[in-house]
């Protein structure tokens, strides 16, 4: 039988992962795809910044793919756990635990079909810009506007609600106000982060943002291929 102090100590390994890691990763892709608005040069040089040749892709995608990996399989467990009851306050009821547990689902699935679309054709040596015009082509389907909608969807209520389970995990709440503040916080990261990746997937689907659209096309000489 697991102690109590093994069991905080695998909670907040779980979701020192989810908001270390993956929440800087989350960040730095919002910057990444927002570069896809300026056009197919600029998305291709923003990538080019974050991973150009093999080496920076197979430590980028370590970098985010491990602790994502860890997270999740430390979820599972998390789950077989659970034993049926909301075991702390850091949900506000078992049904929303029970969304957490959904949404990481959903997101992994949604992972898995984005990253073999853009992702694992790099390191066959296509370059950024035909993911660009695979996006353009691709990405207005039915289908491929379903699995993102709700991808991008699920991703963003699972790092919303977690922030804020994470808050109390580490104890960086104390009382019912704090607790709401919190929520409401980690609520309105989320959102922005839903707006930014609905915009961006907006540019692909409709050919133009929903809003926040520049100007001009931005070209640069330094594109790597
Ligand atoms: C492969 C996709 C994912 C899966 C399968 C997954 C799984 C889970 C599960 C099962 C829980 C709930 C654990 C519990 O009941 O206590 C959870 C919580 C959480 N997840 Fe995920 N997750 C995934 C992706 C992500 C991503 C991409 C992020 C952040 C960018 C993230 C951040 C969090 C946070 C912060 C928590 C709350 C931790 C806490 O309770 O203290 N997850 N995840």
């Amino acid at each position: 039988m697991e102690s109590a102090v093994e069991s905080l100590r695998r909670r907040k390994l779980h979701s020192a992962l989810g908001v270390g890691p993956l929440f800087a990763f989350l960040f730095l892709h919002a910057w990444e795809t927002t570069a896809s608005l300026s056009g197919r040069e600029a998305f291709a040089y923003r990538f080019s910044l974050t991973a150009a040749e093999m080496t920076g892709l197979v430590v980028k995608s370590l970098l985010v793919l491990v602790p994502l990996a860890l997270h999740a399989g430390l979820g599972l467990g998390l789950i077989a756990r659970a034993r049926g009851g909301n075991d702390s306050a850091r949900y506000p009821s078992y049904g929303l635990r029970v969304l957490q547990w959904i949404t990481g689902g959903m997101t992994a699935v949604f992972l898995v079909v984005h990253l073999s679309v853009t992702w694992a054709p790099r390191f066959g040596g296509v370059s950024a810009k035909a993911i660009y015009d695979v996006l353009m082509a691709r990405a207005g389907t039915p289908t491929q506007l379903v699995i993102a909608g709700l991808g991008i969807a699920s991703l963003c209520f699972h790092v919303g609600q977690g922030l804020a389970a994470t808050c109390v995990t580490w104890g960086w709440v104390a009382g019912e106000g704090g607790l709401r503040r919190a929520r409401i916080g980690a609520g309105l990261i989320a959102l922005c982060f839903f707006l930014v990746f609905i915009n961006n997937l907006s540019h692909f689907v409709a050919g133009r943002a929903l809003a926040f659209e520049p100007s001009t096309e931005i070209h640069s000489d330094a594109i790597v291929e």
